[in-house]
């Protein structure tokens, strides 16, 4: 006997008023983007509705553009989901219907709009787990079912959700993992990390930064990393600017392990010095060893910047200072900045003149709060 057959309404309209016509179908919220649209005879292209759509709103939804419609039954193939977003939903639908009944309509309702991608592993945003259904869902005895479904969605091997980095001294990572492994290694603007991201942190948001200082010729230099994690800084330093050396402090050994294993696996271990514990104490080491040094700690690193300028070459250098600063004290804090390296370089006779050189606005940190980065030349007179 034959098979019933996979018969969906549709609309066609000319083909040089599809692109109108879809746009239209879809802002009324009538096209169903789970089919292929599909092209029928005369030129004209058919676009599959969903199936409450009555004829009578299809033409007054496309009657502004003076269109003539023309309905149609076909057989229509299901479009593949190209849409991370809808595929995401899908497999929290898919869910839902099996195992919670109860709270179904809330966890369709808080389907995650983002997340953050560490090379194969997926973390969730973080007031996912303030949620009581998805709370429950944490708690089910089939959540692995709903983990996988995520994974397969947004094409991950491990997934997490993201707590705020923690107020410690390493700045740890509060990631909670809910399916897989936490290790990461992923290749980002050409440079590969290395890191276990529930024990270290990795700033997504410094992206800019990152390439920003590997932008900059750092031909021949010794630097000085004053908080060098996982190697955000130092490895585009040593790979894309050409830096002869990198001197890299470093408190936390998970986050050592990870530095060392990206030096290894970007070919520049050689070139690497790892300082292990407090840069207090490392940077006394360094006096007069740079070129430049990155001071790259938030809120701020203020506790070494006496110990930077010293750590320069006799004949000066530059220094990256990153802050959070209140935009609208942006400008008198870049002065009390360069006034307060000055006076270090005068009370220790290092022959230099302080100046800003330049003002990078990486992100918000907070509202109007900037997580800004200034650059100070230190030059030898
Ligand atoms: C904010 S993370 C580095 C983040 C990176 N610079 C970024 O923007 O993505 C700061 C790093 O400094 C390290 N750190 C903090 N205090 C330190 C200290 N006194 N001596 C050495 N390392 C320190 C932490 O362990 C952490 O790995």
């Amino acid at each position: 006997m034959e098979q019933p057959r996979n018969l969906h309404p549709f609309v066609a309209v000319h083909r040089h008023e599809g692109e109108i016509a879809h746009a239209l179908l879809k802002q009324h919220l009538m096209l169903n983007s789970d089919l292929s649209p599909q092209e029928v005879e005369n030129g004209k292209v058919a676009f599959p509705l969903i199936e409450t759509a009555t004829q009578d709103a299809v033409e007054a939804c496309l009657q502004s553009v003076d269109m003539s419609p023309i309905f149609y039954t076909l057989e229509a193939s299901i479009q593949p989901l190209v849409d991370p977003h809808r595929r995401l939903a899908k497999a929290v639908e898919s869910w839902a219907n099996h195992h919670a009944a109860a709270t179904h309509a809330d966890l369709l309702s808080s389907v995650p709009s983002k997340w953050e991608r560490l090379g194969g592993l997926i973390l969730l945003p973080a007031d996912l787990s303030e949620q009581p259904s998805w709370l429950e869902v944490m708690n089910h005895p089939q959540c692995e079912d709903m983990w996988l479904g995520i994974l397969d969605a947004l094409k991950g091997d491990s997934l997490g959700i993201q707590a705020p980095i923690a107020n410690d001294t390493f700045r740890s990572s509060q990631v909670n993992m809910l399916y897989g492994s936490s290790e990461v290694r992923f290749l980002d603007h050409g440079i590969t990390y290395i890191f276990d991201a529930a024990k270290v942190m990795f700033s997504s948001g410094n992206v800019t930064e990152r390439r920003r200082i590997g932008a900059i010729s750092m031909e021949g230099e010794t630097v000085i990393d004053a908080y060098a994690g996982v190697g955000y800084y130092t490895l585009p330093m040593l790979v894309h600017s050409q830096a002869a050396h990198v001197h890299a402090c470093e408190i936390n050994p998970a986050s050592i392990a990870g530095l060392q294993a990206g030096a290894a696996a970007n070919k520049v271990r050689e070139c690497l010095t790892v300082h292990e514990g407090d840069n207090q104490v490392s940077l006394a080491s360094l006096v007069g060893m740079a070129d430049r040094c990155h001071l790259g700690l938030l809120p701020s690193s203020e506790p070494v910047w006496e110990l930077a300028i010293k750590a320069l070459k006799s004949q000066g250098g530059w220094l990256h200072v990153h802050m959070n600063v209140e935009e609208e004290r942006i400008p008198s804090w870049m002065e009390a900045t360069r006034n307060r390296f000055q006076a270090w370089a005068d009370q220790h006779d290092l022959g230099f003149e302080v100046h800003n050189r330049h003002l990078e606005r990486v992100k918000w940190f907070a509202p109007f709060v900037r997580h800004v980065v200034l650059d100070l030349e230190c030059r030898r007179v």
